[in-house]
């Protein structure tokens, strides 16, 4: 149970993190995940209704869903009652990994330090979130910590976009990527489940196009291709910078 969803995260390539504030909006949010191709969810639980949130979304057929900022036990045993398949937590926690292990329930705990990679690596975990990735130095950092630790995969979250994406999953020991970029607040907010359906297809699209399982410590994207791109809020930006971003990173 635990390998098969570890193969199905890595399949998909990415994991939204959703912060939803109100869990009546939780079957649309479902809905248009899976419109967008994009079925698997990390639903934080850092909002007074997120299990209910959680519960909603795990009912969907479709949909592979997880909890995220677990801490504890009790919590991990409320996710995985309300329907959770994995537990995120955002950082190594011995009880809670053993737990979940115990239940045979996949746990990707946070890490980003050698110390916290070597405690995860000992207790038997394959795979840590890197978070936050952006803030602890991105993909050098990720590359040094490959060094002493290389079978670890890696799921880096947290300032990650639709137009670093390519570069970290195109690295073979990236498991997968995690954020908010497809499934924003402001446009849960304004229950702009049209827009979150087309950010999910865009980054669906861009992770087909991405060759992945390459040292890619040479590439960086060209940012001067993606004209157009931040110019706009609206989606039809996105879909567009699909198609230049692709071209930036993999066309030389
Ligand atoms: C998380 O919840 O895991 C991170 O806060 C997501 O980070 P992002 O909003 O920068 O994508």
């Amino acid at each position: 149970m635990s390998l098969e969803v570890l193969n199905r995260i890595e399949t998909l390539g990415v994991v939204p993190a959703i912060v939803l504030g109100d869990s009546s909006l939780a079957a649309d949010l479902a809905a248009a995940l899976y419109e967008g191709g994009l079925p698997c969810a990390e639903v934080t639980l850092r909002t007074p209704s997120a299990l209910e949130t959680l519960q909603e979304m795990a009912r969907h057929p479709g949909l592979l869903i997880g909890a995220g900022t677990v801490m504890n036990i009790a919590q991990a045993q409320q996710a995985i009652a309300a329907g959770a398949k994995f537990i995120v937590s955002p950082g190594v926690d011995e009880s809670l990994i053993r737990f979940c292990m115990e239940q045979n329930i996949l746990i990707i705990p946070g890490a980003c330090t050698p110390t916290e990679v070597m405690l995860a690596t000992n207790l038997g975990v394959p795979c840590i979130k890197f978070f936050p990735c952006d803030a602890f130095g991105g993909m050098p950092v990720l590359k040094a910590l490959n060094g002493p630790f290389p079978n670890m995969r890696f799921m880096p979250t947290g300032g990650i976009s639709l137009e670093t994406t390519p570069e970290f999953l195109a690295y073979k020991p990236v498991l997968a990527v995690g954020g908010t970029w497809m499934v924003k607040r402001e446009w849960l907010e304004a229950e702009r489940f049209d827009i979150i359906a087309e950010a999910c297809a865009a980054t669906m699209a861009i992770i087909k196009q991405t060759k992945r399982g390459v040292d890619t410590s040479n590439r960086v994207p060209k940012l001067g291709k993606m004209s157009g791109f931040g110019k706009d809020s609206g989606l039809s930006a996105i879909s567009k910078a699909t198609v230049s971003i692709h071209e930036a990173f993999m066309g030389e």
